[in-house]
Formats: C-alpha cells, structure tokens, sequence
C-alpha cells in the first residue's frame, strides 16, 4: 500500500484488514492509553465502573492480536498516579477489578505465552491487589511470546525522576561517573528498561494527550487517536490503527532518500 494514501478501511471485514498488513512493517512494541470507560459507561445510563468492566474484553481481545501478530511488546496504561486523584469508591472499584483480572487471566495469560510486568509506584496499591501483581509477575516470568506491561500508579515524570535518583546515587556510590551518563545509561534505569521504545502509541477516547505517559520512550512514537472509547476499541479498531500505522513514514529527523556522508553529518 502506498505510504501517505488516505485510505477509508471502514468497509472492510477483519479477514480482509489482517490480509492488508505488511508482516515487515508490524511495530514491535504498542503501547496504549485507554480512555474513555467512563464516557461509554454513561453512555448508557450505567455506572462508571460498567465501563472499566467492560475495557477488560477489549484488553483481552488487543492481548490476543499482538500474540497472533507476533507483536513482541504490549504496554498499557492501566491506572495513572493522576488517577488516585478520583473519588475513592472509584478507586477502591478499580483495585478489586484489577485483582479480579489478574486472578481470572492468569491462565489465559501463561497459555498465550504472555509475560505480565507492571510498572509504576505499584507499592501504593493496596496489599491484595500488589500481591496478585507479584504473583502474576512470578508465574509468567519465564514466558517470553509477548511482553506484558501494565502501568499502574504509573506516572511518566515520577519514572524519571526514580531513575535519575538511583542514577545520581550510582555516582555518589562511585559506580558511575557523571561524564558516563548517556542516552543509553539514563534508559537503563528507567522501569521500561530492555524494552525498545514503543513504535505506535494509540489513544482511544477523542482525547489527543499524553496524561504523563511513558514521557522518554515516546519521543519518536507514532500517535494514534481515535474516538472510540476503549470498550468499543476491538480487534477491528486495533487492526485499523495498525494499518493506518504503516501508511506512515517515519523520518527520525531524516530527509528519505537522502545519500549521508559516511560520517552521517
Ligand atoms: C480510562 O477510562 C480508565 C482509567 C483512567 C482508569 P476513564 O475512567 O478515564 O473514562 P472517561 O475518560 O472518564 O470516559
Ligand atoms: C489516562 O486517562 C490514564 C489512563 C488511561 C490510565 P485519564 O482519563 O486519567 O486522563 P486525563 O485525565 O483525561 O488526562
Ligand atoms: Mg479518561
């Protein structure tokens, strides 16, 4: 398919999206801001927490086509530490949800081969929902299909500043020395460290933000939003923006085409 070509899929059946991907072209790691749980909730004249329930079957189903496309990365954006700004009862519905997924997916996710990871302040959960974190952690560590990141009391500002401390006490310890630190030593620190950066980041909802998501990996990331809310975002929807993801031409800063001097300047 030409890069650049608006092209409408709306028409088309999953079989014929799938057929239209290039396997060369598949992104290596996706990361998501799943938004809108809320809005499709009250859509309906329910509570907000039918709306994260329901978001569950669309993180089964985004799960199930990164594993079947050989995408070897997924990171979702669960809860932010912005979100522990929301009414409690809220909160405390979304910790239970979170226990519940982890408890009844975690079959499904060593039978897909899925390593299940969490990044984030995760030690401000509450004890029950941090234990299932770690235990899922534990029995999906040697399963190496589809890394698995969800970020909880995750918040892209306090990542770094986390890193920069450990960094800054690496060089007070005399394990590092200031003129070390580089690109790639700051990233060794960060909690992503060992995954590439994301290729596609995708934001459901209409909202065209970052909310303090993954700040240093999303640098060159190709964005994605649409207005879907995420319960609605299925296998279709993600075919689509994975589709719409190969139309684009990345440059990196680039001129294409362009014939570099052997030093690249
Ligand atoms: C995203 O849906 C899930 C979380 C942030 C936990 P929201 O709860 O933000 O839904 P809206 O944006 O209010 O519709
Ligand atoms: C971002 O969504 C966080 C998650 C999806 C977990 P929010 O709904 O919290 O973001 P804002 O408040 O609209 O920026
Ligand atoms: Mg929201």
């Amino acid at each position: 398919m030409a890069k650049g070509t608006a092209t409408s899929f709306e028409h088309l059946t999953e079989t014929e999206l799938t057929a239209l991907l290039d396997p060369d072209l598949m992104p290596r790691h996706i990361a998501v801001i799943m938004d809108g749980n809320g809005r499709w909730a009250e859509l309906r004249g329910l509570p907000r927490m039918a709306g994260h329930t329901e978001g569950i079957k669309s993180v089964r189903e985004i799960i199930t086509l990164c594993r079947d496309l050989g995408i070897a990365a997924l990171t979702i954006y669960a809860f932010s530490q912005e979100n522990w700004k929301r009414p409690i009862p809220e909160i405390n519905a979304l910790m239970l949800l979170l226990e519940h997924y982890l408890q009844s997916e975690m079959d499904a996710l060593i039978e897909k081969g899925a390593r299940f990871r969490a990044i984030g302040r995760v030690n401000s959960l509450p004890p029950s929902a941090l234990n299932w974190v770690r235990k899922v952690e534990r029995e999906t560590a040697h399963l190496d299909k589809l890394m698995l990141t969800v970020a909880l009391s995750y918040g892209g500002r306090s990542e770094i500043v986390d890193a920069v401390r450990r960094l800054a006490q690496d060089c007070k310890d005399g394990k590092v020395q200031p003129d070390q630190i580089d690109e790639p030593l700051l990233e060794s620190y960060l909690s992503t460290q060992g995954l590439p950066d994301p290729d596609l980041l995708i934001r459901t909802s209409g909202e065209a933000r970052i909310s303090n998501f993954l700040l240093w990996q999303l640098a060159y990331t190709e964005m994605f939003f649409t207005p879907t809310l995420w319960p609605d975002f299925r296998r279709r929807e993600a075919l689509i923006a994975l589709l719409e993801y190969q139309q684009r031409e990345r440059r990196f800063g680039q001129v294409p085409g362009a014939v570099y001097p052997p030093s690249g300047l």
